[in-house]
């Protein structure tokens, strides 16, 4: 669990991956690690989604998790499948329940201070702020995360090159996530030097904002 929530801070970067072929997986890992980053998080948007986590786990190049988790059957599915961690685009109680059983770290989306309340009954310290951007961005997420102290924050939508240093200036802020570094289209159409680019840019970035 602490290996997972540390590489994840260490990058302050989660690429979020939607994947058709799952063959794409293996040449996906190398563009991002080459680009400086050794996680990713594959959505279950698509039916290659589970075959994409298994092949990247069983690879062992970068920490795989799996987003887009929306019950406790599909949380079980990837976990067997090997994912390292979980990501949900909501609050569900039965998912949390089910990832912390197994000991498997699970970052549920939030959007209200509601959620986060739940969340904190949850044990949880990590959340997702979803959708980020449609929310009002880092105005909003400096508010909602001021009277929770302990929460730490994945926020993920709408964010790119330009916005993101933004969201990794927050203390609260453990990660941003985000599909621009390595689109669908680029996945196919095959061009991972792209994908190496744009991830390496935003490595620049995050690296920059640490101090
Ligand atoms: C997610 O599932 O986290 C979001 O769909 C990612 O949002 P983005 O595509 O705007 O980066």
């Amino acid at each position: 669990m602490a290996e997972v929530l540390e590489a994840i801070t260490a990058a302050r970067l989660l690429p979020v991956v939607v994947i058709e072929d799952a063959r794409t997986a293996p040449p996906l890992a190398a563009a991002l690690r080459r680009g400086g980053l050794n996680c990713a998080e594959i959505t279950l948007r698509t039916p290659a989604a589970e075959a994409a986590i298994a092949a990247l786990a069983a690879g062992g190049d970068v920490l795989v998790g799996a987003g887009t988790v929306l019950n406790a059957a599909q949380a079980a599915r990837v976990i067997d499948a090997g994912a390292g961690f979980v990501v949900t685009p909501g609050f569900s109680l039965q998912v949390v329940r089910h990832c912390q059983a197994r000991s498997v770290p699970v970052f549920p989306g939030v959007a209200t201070a509601t959620e986060l309340m739940a969340a904190l009954d949850a044990g949880i310290e990590t959340v997702k702020f979803f959708p980020a951007e449609q929310l009002g961005g880092v105005a909003t997420l400096k508010a909602l995360a001021a009277p929770f102290a302990t929460m730490k924050f994945i926020p993920t939508g709408g964010i790119s090159v330009g916005n993101l240093a933004g969201y990794l200036g927050l203390p609260a802020v453990r990660a941003a996530g985000g599909s621009w570094m390595a689109t669908a289209s680029l996945i196919g159409a095959g061009d991972f030097d792209e994908i190496t680019r744009l991830t390496a840019e935003a490595v620049a970035i995050a690296s920059g904002g640490r101090e």
